[in-house]
């Protein structure tokens, strides 16, 4: 089968579908493929923090309305260290806020707007190539449920396929990316109980790092730090629970049937090339964070925000000028969300051969990030979000 579009986008996840809302605003056609079904998109535990920007586009767009109703709007964070809770406000600190509002959540919200809209989007189709990047007719080959080929041509290729995807390859396959691996990864638990706290706590103990956060009144999800290589199902309720409560000494934590659990390994990553002639990559495809800042899907929306303004610039207007800066201008933000997650996950995880050394500069560094209003202004500003490019107004 052949299809032929404006743009043609590989992947169903926050960045794909979000920039397929934005482009169908400007008038611009789209093909959306991804190799999973709806169901399985639609019920995959991901992260569930919002910077505010991530919020006013997807309200202001008419991508989400419910998540203004159904997320929940969060001031500030707990940082616990050496027994003692220490809230950051984000109000007090920058008056930001961010949202808990599971990304599942988002691309229901997502792919109900695309399908109501008559938009072309085609679930359990597989890309299995990019080619001819470098003329202005660039290709995704794919292959179908039952096998069948699918090409589409398009004007644009855009790769929004995470970063297990092909179109990576097409891009900087060759140049590889700037990448950190980390000795830990984290446990994650969905639970039936009674929320333990109202805000999010960030956790560092002498155990290692925890995290407690929410979903709704009756289920929660927490997070620790745990070995790469351990097995979820190797560990008994109450181990998990022994484990939870070291990790945040000083807090009561609520306990309740575990109905779901994995490990989650993560390493920071950015891809040397973001575009090749007319493929360019997004989210998860061009740069991946770990997830201790909460900057995974907020990231991808700010690449789209620029995207959006470049392809309406390039598709509409011939102008490529946008377009030509879109890896300088995404990749300052990238590397700011970079270090913030990077930096957050040092501080508050145990590495496995820290010293008494280590430990003690670790509790230093954080008491300067609470005990100080430029820390605590620091942290807010990077947590709640960096402002949007101005083009994010005109969406
Ligand atoms: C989550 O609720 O899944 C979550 C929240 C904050 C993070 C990471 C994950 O930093």
């Amino acid at each position: 089968m052949h299809v032929r579009t404006r743009v043609a986008i590989i992947g169903a996840g926050p960045a794909g579908l979000l920039l397929a809302h934005l482009l169908d605003r400007q008038g611009i056609e789209s093909v959306v493929i991804d190799s999973r079904s709806r169901a399985e998109i639609e019920s995959t535990i991901r992260a569930g923090i919002l910077e505010q920007g991530t919020v006013e586009v997807l309200d202001r767009t008419g991508a989400s309305d419910r998540v203004l109703r159904v997320g929940q709007r969060h001031e500030g964070v707990e940082l616990r260290f050496g027994g003692e809770g220490h809230r950051i406000d984000f109000a007090d600190s920058v008056g930001r806020a961010v949202w808990l509002y599971p990304q599942h959540e988002v691309l229901k919200d997502l792919i109900a707007a695309r399908l109501a809209a008559g938009q072309d989007l085609r679930f359990e189709v597989t890309a299995e190539r990019v080619e001819d990047a470098e003329t202005d007719r660039p290709r995704v080959v794919a292959r179908d449920a039952r096998g069948g080929r699918v090409e589409i041509e398009a004007d644009v290729v855009v790769g929004a396929d995470g970063s297990r995807g092909v179109a990576r390859e097409a891009v900087s396959g060759a140049y590889g990316g700037h990448f950190r691996e980390y000795p830990f990864a984290w446990f994650g638990i969905l639970c039936e109980a009674p929320p333990s706290s109202e805000e999010l706590i960030y956790s560092n103990s002498p155990d290692g790092f925890a995290l407690i956060s929410r979903r709704s009144a009756e289920v929660q999800r927490m997070y620790f730090q745990c070995d790469p290589q351990d097995d979820p199902e190797a560990y008994t309720e109450e181990q998990l629970w022994r484990i939870l409560r070291s990790r945040v000494p000083g807090t009561t934590l609520r306990e309740g049937r575990v109905f779901q659990r994995d490990v989650l390994r993560f390493r920071s990553f950015v891809a040397h090339e973001m575009r090749r002639g007319r493929v360019v990559l997004v989210g998860d495809a061009a740069h991946t964070v770990p997830p201790t800042g909460a900057k995974g899907m907020n990231l991808a929306v700010a690449d789209v925000v620029l995207l959006t303004d470049a392809l309406r610039a390039l598709l509409l207007e011939r102008d490529t000028g946008l377009l030509d800066a879109f890896p300088r201008t995404a990749l300052d933000r990238i590397w700011k969300a970079q270090h913030f997650s990077w930096w957050m996950t040092s501080m508050l995880h145990l590495q496995p051969d820290a010293d008494e050394f280590d430990r003690l500069r670790q509790l230093g560094e954080l008491r300067s990030v609470v005990g100080s209003e430029a820390g605590r202004a620091y942290f807010s500003e990077a947590y709640t979000g960096w402002p949007l490019p101005p083009a994010a107004a005109d969406l």
